[in-house]
């Protein structure tokens, strides 16, 4: 038999075999006595060293044609083999929909998980939507546009990361708050906003009440009339909902930020009698977040006309409401990842927060 048809019946043999192979561990043996390293078609195609020029000139590309021919038959095969693989496994599983859920399931929802999603539930009820913005911002949405240029300083007290400078020496920071999402969106979405924007926020400082990472839940609010009334009216009604009292007393404090006119400190009144926080009433005020109007230079800086618009904005900390919340004092604690902690403190699984069965229930 001459190699020519050696390749021609070795050819149709193969392909025989692949059509036989039933499971895709069938059709793995066939590949390696085929193209595996002592495989049929590598053993000819090893011959080819012996070869005379003008030999090789004609086999080569007849074995290659070979060699080509089985591998596309191949895939071709397991293809087909695993489509009918999972088809079978589809039909046999079945996954019970009516079963109850299981109540030893050991994963709980950490704190600050807990109180983003009451967060989002009580404003969601106040028709806000929820936004979000990167971790690594740029100098521009984290600062300038919100009118903290680079001399300004502000800068300072903000203990920044900064990132290497990228090839056109821009540095990209790690945001120190959750602020440059009222410029993201401001600059992409046309008045009336209403939204929240929880989520990761990064400083250089390290102690009991601040880590380097930490949560911040920002509220922004942009119409043609918004004013300060509606400002107090909303977290009124959000921090009553939040710590479960039926009334909150607060106290805006002047105060300043550069991408707010006029800035308010906004603390609630509280007692620590007992050692203990508790919200809604007493003799004490515990600071809770920062907040003002948005600055008409703000408003300029994302393309809108501060004739025609205003709002109102607030910052706060997450880490700080689940603490007050749920009465944890050591922050560095939430970011120990100490299952005994986790499971002291987490919340079940699968309990969303609703305003109406109650947030924290
Ligand atoms: N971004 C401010 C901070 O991190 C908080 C803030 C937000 C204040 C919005 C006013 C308005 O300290």
């Amino acid at each position: 038999m001459s190699m020519q048809e050696q390749i021609a019946s070795l050819k149709v043999d193969i392909a025989a075999q692949i059509a036989a192979a039933d499971s895709l561990a069938a059709l793995e043996d066939v590949r390696v006595a085929t193209l595996g390293k002592k495989g049929s078609v590598s053993g000819l195609m090893k011959g080819l060293g012996g070869m005379s020029p003008d030999e090789r000139k004609v086999m080569g590309p007849a074995l290659n044609g070979l060699k080509v021919q089985v591998s596309d038959d191949i895939a071709a095969r397991k293809s087909v083999l695993e489509t009918a693989e999972l088809e079978a496994r589809l039909s046999q599983e079945r996954v019970d929909v009516s079963l109850p859920v299981m109540e030893h399931a050991s994963g709980s929802i950490h704190p600050n998980s807990q109180v983003m999603d009451e967060i989002a539930e009580i404003f969601a009820n106040l028709g806000f939507d929820v936004a979000e913005g990167p971790d690594i911002e740029s100098d521009f949405h984290n600062f300038t546009a919100l009118n903290i240029p680079e001399e300004h300083p502000a800068r300072q007290d903000h203990d920044t990361f900064y990132l290497k400078p990228d090839e056109n020496g821009e540095r990209k920071v790690l945001r120190t708050h959750t602020s440059p999402v009222q410029i993201r969106t401001m600059m992409s979405k046309e008045p009336p906003i209403r939204i929240i924007a929880p989520g990761r926020t990064y400083r250089s400082d390290s102690d009991a009440t601040h880590t380097p990472m930490f949560h911040q839940v920002e509220g922004l609010v942009i119409d043609k009339d918004t004013h300060l009334g509606h400002l107090k009216g909303t977290l009124e009604a959000f921090l009553k909902a939040f710590f479960e009292v039926d009334a909150v007393t607060l106290r805006l404090r002047p105060s300043y930020f550069p991408f707010t006119e006029p800035s308010m400190e906004v603390d609630v009144q509280c007692s620590f009698d007992g050692g203990t926080v508790k919200i809604g009433d007493g003799n004490d005020w515990l600071e809770i977040l920062g907040s003002g109007m948005v600055n008409p230079r703000v408003l300029v800086h994302c393309n809108l006309d501060p004739n025609v618009y205003q709002g109102f904005a607030f910052g706060c900390g997450i880490d700080r409401l689940a603490m007050l919340k749920y009465g944890m004092n050591d922050l560095r604690a939430f970011f120990d990842s100490d299952l005994r902690w986790l499971r002291h403190y987490g919340f079940r699984a699968l309990d969303l927060p609703t305003l109406a069965g109650g947030l924290s229930t």
